[in-house]
């Protein structure tokens, strides 16, 4: 979703600004813009569609000096992608500037009101309606900028992350926040504000948080926080520890490979110091202080979206297998809206790797507002959800950049485990079946290595499948969703048509598809479905179809049936998904590159959504 940062200081704004933007290029975005303001209040402007490299070159042998400006990388929601949309956008007078990421609902009711009033825009997008507000507002009734915006801001309905410059009032930018995320990077005799901390971390790793209905006042040596009732509001530093480095590719084609290939690493990062072996237990930090409480819960539902979502279906089976706690997965765009019913002693989890995408954001809102125990699994420090949610389990797995989320799936899987683990000893669950979860926990990075060593022979099973046009994924149980999942995998950044079903409701539909030129990758491991899924091969093999299947090691019966075979270590059933699922990332990666597409930004999708 759009990218937002502002600089204020006494460097040259124009590189930080850029550098900035650029590290948000991996949320995805369609057009950009940057204004870069002098001293004098002379204005330095460039919008362009595409990537921010035709930016640069729009710049390059322009003056942009001056050392107070905002850019903004635009995903469209209102109005197509052209250079009149992008931001920033001004009032009629080109005094005020702003950038905007979210959606003002109420834009069109604004709009007229202020073209019967005079006003003239020159987009089609909401956005431009809060600077004539603005302005309306500044001249009506006499008011500086910061007297102006929390009164504009009381007439918007909607979300917003803002960023507001008048080039009449030198070296402040006023930045507010409804629902999209928005921070400010704490520096010295300089700060940046950004929506992502991805943007200010070559800068600062002291940030501090905005909430909603939140307004900042900023200038180089310091910032104020409001409400829109302009009391002002105290707020903390918070100091980022993730590494640079996690920001580089280092070597890798793309971030994506670089990701995946981090997974040994980023699962021993999620682990570290929370499996109690001896004790078959897991040892969460975050949920210590309301562990008397969790002891209570009759029913959980898990919620995320996208790949988050197929992650707290995994744990929806481990939750009902080994905690017996009634768990039901949602999606979070339809959590909120389908009115749940919620019981005493129900408890929400949020799994979010941003921590801010807007629909998984909505369902923690839903079950706050009825007093439901809200829990967050998030990897973004200080997100949103991390903020408002009762407690939670932060994953530890540095930033993700590739929009496909590959690493933040299999430490979601591992933290809901963990979860299983604690919430099931608290409960029936055996120690010795905990000491054998949590034993087999301890081995999964190890083992994800080993099926990492095996990328060459993925790679050549996307060359042999390369011509096909559609594929359906197949899993039961807790491979179910990791067939969902693959399927995602292959049509976020192949543009390839496929499916991920249960394997039992193929024959209730989609067998109709299968034949030679539909093939299907299987997840058959030795399990307690596994004959159910040799079944399901036959039936694909008996209309001609092909298939890949991934196995257990060792299984020679599965070599007779498929037409290919990828070979997997044996872990815990609940745990397979962490191994299963890595094959299903190179396939879809190898299978992209192939295409000659653009892994990492692939058309259309962003990193964090944070519109609804
Ligand atoms: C977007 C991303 C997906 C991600 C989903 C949920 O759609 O493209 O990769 O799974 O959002 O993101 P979250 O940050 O909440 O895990």
């Amino acid at each position: 979703m759009c990218g937002i940062v502002g600089y204020v200081g006494k460097r040259e704004a124009l590189p930080i600004l850029l550098d900035g933007i650029k590290n948000l290029e991996y949320r995805g975005y369609d057009s950009a813009g940057i204004l870069v303001v002098d001293s004098k209040g002379k204005l330095s402007l460039a919008k362009s569609v595409g990537k921010i490299s035709n930016l640069e070159k729009k710049i390059t042998n322009q003056n942009f000096s001056g050392s107070w400006g905002i850019v903004h990388s635009r995903w469209a929601t209102h109005g197509g992608v052209t250079e009149a949309n992008a931001h920033p956008h001004c009032d009629c007078s080109k005094n005020i500037w702003l950038v905007h990421n979210g959606i003002i609902e109420n834009f069109q009711e604004l709009k007229e009101a202020l073209l019967k009033r005079g006003h003239h825009f020159r987009s089609q997008t909401d956005t431009e309606v809060i600077a004539h507000l603005i302005e309306e507002i500044k001249k009506e009734k006499g008011l500086s900028l910061k007297e102006a915006v929390p009164l504009a801001l009381k007439k918007i309905q909607g979300t917003y992350g803002l960023v507001i410059l008048d080039r009449r009032e030198p070296h402040l930018l006023v930045a507010a926040r409804n629902f999209s995320p928005l921070l400010i990077g704490v520096g010295n005799q300089e700060n940046i504000v950004a929506s992502d901390v991805a943007a200010i971390l070559s800068h600062t790793r002291k940030v501090v948080y905005l909430n909603d209905r939140e307004y900042a006042l900023i200038t180089p040596q310091d910032f104020e926080i409001f409400n829109l009732d302009s009391q002002p509001i105290s707020w903390r530093v918070q100091e980022i520890d993730w590494d640079l480095k996690a920001a580089k590719k280092e070597g890798f084609p793309h971030f994506m490979l670089k990701e995946i290939f981090s997974q040994p690493q980023s699962l021993e990062d999620s682990l570290r110091g929370r499996l109690l072996i001896e004790e078959g237990n897991a040892k969460l930090g975050g949920l210590e202080r309301i562990k008397e409480t969790l002891r209570k819960i009759n029913r959980l539902y898990l919620v995320g979206c996208g790949t988050a979502y197929f992650a707290a279906k995994v744990g929806e089976y481990m939750l009902e297998e080994y905690a017996q706690i009634p768990t039901k997965a949602e999606i979070g765009s339809e959590f909120r809206y389908k009115k749940p019913v919620f019981l005493k002693g129900d408890a929400l989890v949020a799994i979010s790797q941003s921590g801010e995408t807007a629909d998984t954001l909505a369902a923690v809102r839903e079950a706050k507002e009825k007093g439901v125990l809200t829990l967050g699994i998030v990897n973004v420090v200080g997100s949103s959800i991390a903020r408002q949610t009762d407690a939670g389990v932060y994953q530890h797995i540095g930033p993700e950049i590739s929009v496909a989320s590959t690493k933040a799936f299999t430490s979601q899987i591992a933290i809901l485990a963990l979860l299983t683990l604690f919430l099931g000893r608290q409960r029936n669950l055996s120690l010795v079946m905990g000491k054998r979860i949590a034993q087999e926990l301890s081995k999964i990075p190890s083992l994800v290595k080993k099926v990492l060593s095996q990328a060459d022979l993925i790679k050549n099973l996307a060359n042999k499948y390369a011509g096909y046009k559609n594929f359906l994924f197949l899993g039961r149980k807790y491979n179910f969703p990791v067939a969902c999942e693959g399927a995602l995998k292959l049509k976020e950044i192949s543009y390839v048509h496929a499916e991920g079903i249960g394997s039992g409701e193929m024959k209730h539909g989609t067998i109709a598809m299968i034949d030679k030129n539909f093939p299907s990758i299987v997840l058959a491991f030795q399990d307690s479905v596994y004959e159910k899924n040799l079944s399901n091969i036959q039936e694909i093999k008996a209309r001609q179809g092909k298939v890949i299947a991934l196995a257990t090691q060792g299984d020679k019966k599965i070599k007779k049936i498929a037409d290919d075979v990828i070979y997997l270590p044996k872990t815990l059933e609940m745990l397979m998904p962490i191994l299963a699922v890595i094959p299903l990332q190179l396939f879809a990666y190898y299978f992209a590159v192939l295409k000659g597409l653009d892994v990492d930004h692939p058309r259309n999708l962003a990193k964090s959504v944070t519109v609804e």
